[in-house]
């Protein structure tokens, strides 16, 4: 908080959304409907949003989608991404797929899946993303919970698909983007899309109507999914437009995969309905190639991660080998970004980066820097018109500027999720009277910006992504050396956090080197390549409630050399 304001900024271009608190006054979400497309019967879809409202217009021939991996580029004009899509559509219908069937892609950042996905919702289903990261346990917990019908995904992904098949038996047919002949039963993409009619009339949806769907995690139990409606466009479009300052001109990076909440909203939807050029990077984290993506396409607005920042900002000498002046406005989100990746934006790249706050619960964002409004390095701003943020106490009251408490919303945004799947419960454990409870700790000073604070729960935010401890401790418990575990975030100067294990062996079991490796490698298969514990460590006990429960929050007090207070309620310590 002793970093100086960084004043609005400054350049020629007119933000989209010039006047914060005049706006936020007068702005209504019955304003907001205004910007969207909604078909004559008063109903609506995503999918016609971002690609079918288009038609006819000029920007029907103008480039949508640079795609680039490591090898080779693609490009799609708006008008090949509709006709793509519809292709797909077209290939659901012929497979029986119905309004509200589940649609899962599990697939890497190919075009392939940004036109699955939007096929998926022209149809009316319910489209869902898998990151391809994910080992064949997660795969079965979301595939199973979902009851989802079609799997599309690749050739190499399929093996761990393969393995959990049985338990599946909803699971109709699987759809391979890189397979011209099958061997199992699967259908193949290329040649269905071929033989697939490039005309489809997109499913008119009610704004209630679910349109995605992701799996998140929390503090216990398994993966929720979280379900989102075709009335999320609304906040989808308009964040985009005034937020990220979107326009027709810019050419836009997300680096943001649509296996997670940012790749499935900026990465796909928003973009394409404010009509602009958005370009996708199909390969891995690499400071120099990042570099010259942003160089090589001229990209103008960058929505990126203060991990990925952060990496970068290890090798300013790198920067000296780009000119990166294309770039006009660079935003961030997902964990907090730090007052020094402000400041390094602005000595490297001549521009503040600007924090922004969602989650995938919240369908869009709801706390950001705007453009048209000074920083506070560290704050990750103030509430997007129509939203209200409060900071409340454990008996919902709002508290006064200065006070640490819970970061809440009151319920009812466009994009605020429906419902989780198939558990009504948890649904309404989010909320406290209009109140939706982020599971977030913040405070808000006099001027009504927000202040991160931290998680309120033991849900671990690692480069970003959000891994449940329980998860991670389940999928250890089954290795065969494992005993006992317990999962927590680690501080860490460039993730944010790393995943630390503590693992309890089984009587005879020796902890060495070797096995920390072996147990990594599991946990890797069985869950995520991302979720793995970096870090192990082996003990003879482990702190535990009379219950028997794994007391994680003095593991972590321990990990961070606090006083570990009060151990009298413990049973073994
Ligand atoms: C959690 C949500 C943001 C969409 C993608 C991640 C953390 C998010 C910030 C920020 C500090 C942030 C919160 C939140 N988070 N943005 N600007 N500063 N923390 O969505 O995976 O559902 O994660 O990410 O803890 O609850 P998600």
């Amino acid at each position: 908080m002793n970093y100086p304001l960084i004043s609005k900024s400054q350049n020629n271009i007119t933000p989209n959304f010039p006047d914060y608190q005049k706006t936020y006054k007068e702005f209504s979400w019955e304003k907001g409907r205004k910007e969207i497309a909604y078909f004559d019967d008063g109903t609506v879809n995503i999918a016609h949003n971002a690609l079918d409202k288009w038609k006819g217009s000029e920007t029907e021939h103008k480039t949508a989608f640079i795609w680039e991996d490591d090898e080779t580029s693609r490009s799609f004009t708006y008008g090949d991404l509709i006709a793509e899509t519809n292709k797909f559509a077209n290939m659901l219908s012929k497979l029986g797929i119905q309004k509200g069937d589940r649609v899962f892609m599990f697939l890497p950042r190919i075009p392939e899946l940004y036109i699955s996905f939007l096929g998926t919702l022209k149809v009316g289903a319910i489209a869902g993303n898998l990151f391809a990261a994910f080992g064949y346990e997660a795969l079965e917990d979301r595939l199973a919970d979902s009851e989802a019908k079609v799997l599309v995904t690749t050739h190499e992904l399929e093996e761990r698909v393969k393995k959990v098949k049985d338990q599946l038996p909803h699971l109709k047919h699987i759809i391979l983007v890189d397979a011209e002949a099958t061997e199992h039963g699967e259908i193949s993409y290329s040649r269905e899309m071929k033989a697939a009619s490039d005309q489809f009339e997109t499913a008119h949806m009610q704004e209630s109507d679910p349109s995605y769907m992701l799996y998140t995690s929390g503090t216990t139990g398994k993966p929720k999914g979280v379900v989102h409606t075709h009335g999320d466009i609304v906040q989808e479009h308009i964040t985009g437009k005034w937020i990220l300052d979107m326009k027709a001109n810019d050419i836009y990076w997300c680096t943001a995969d649509p296996g997670w909440v940012t790749g499935v909203v900026y990465g796909i939807i928003s973009p394409w309905s404010n009509g602009l050029t958005q370009l996708v990077h199909g390969g891995r984290f690499d400071p120099d190639r990042w570099y010259s993506l942003i160089e090589k396409h001229q990209v103008t607005v960058w929505y990126t991660a203060p991990t990925a920042i952060r990496m970068l900002m290890t090798n300013p000498e790198l920067l000296k080998k780009h000119n990166l002046s294309s770039l006009r406005y660079v935003c961030s989100v997902g964990e907090p970004l730090n007052p020094e990746a402000i400041v390094w934006g602005q000595k490297y790249l001549n521009l503040p980066i600007h924090d922004n706050y969602w989650q995938t619960e919240t369908g869009s964002i709801v706390i950001a820097n705007y453009l048209s409004m000074d920083i506070k390095p560290g704050s990750m701003g103030k509430p997007f018109p129509g939203i209200h943020a409060g900071i409340i106490d454990d008996e919902g009251g709002e508290l006064g500027p200065g006070k640490e408490g819970d970061l809440a919303l009151k319920k009812g945004w466009p994009s605020m999720m429906k419902e989780i799947w198939k558990n009504p419960k948890k649904y309404e454990s989010y909320f406290k009277g209009d109140w939706y409870i982020t599971g977030d700790r913040a405070m808000k000073d006099e001027d009504g910006y927000f202040w991160f604070i931290g998680r309120a729960d033991d849900v671990i935010k690692t480069s970003g992504e959000r891994v449940g401890p329980f998860e991670v401790e389940s999928a250890l418990l089954k290795h065969p050396a494992v005993a006992e575990a317990g999962v927590i975030g680690k501080p860490d100067e460039v993730r944010g956090e790393i995943i630390k294990a503590f693992i309890k062996l089984k009587p005879g079991q020796e902890g060495s080197e070797a096995l920390k490796e072996e147990i990594q490698k599991f946990i890797k298969e069985e869950l995520a390549g991302h979720a793995y514990p970096r870090e192990i460590e082996f003990r003879d006990t482990l702190p535990k409630t009379r219950s028997g429960k794994i007391m994680r929050r003095v593991l972590k007090m321990e990990e961070l050399g606090q006083d570990v207070g009060d151990t009298s309620t413990m049973e073994e310590y």
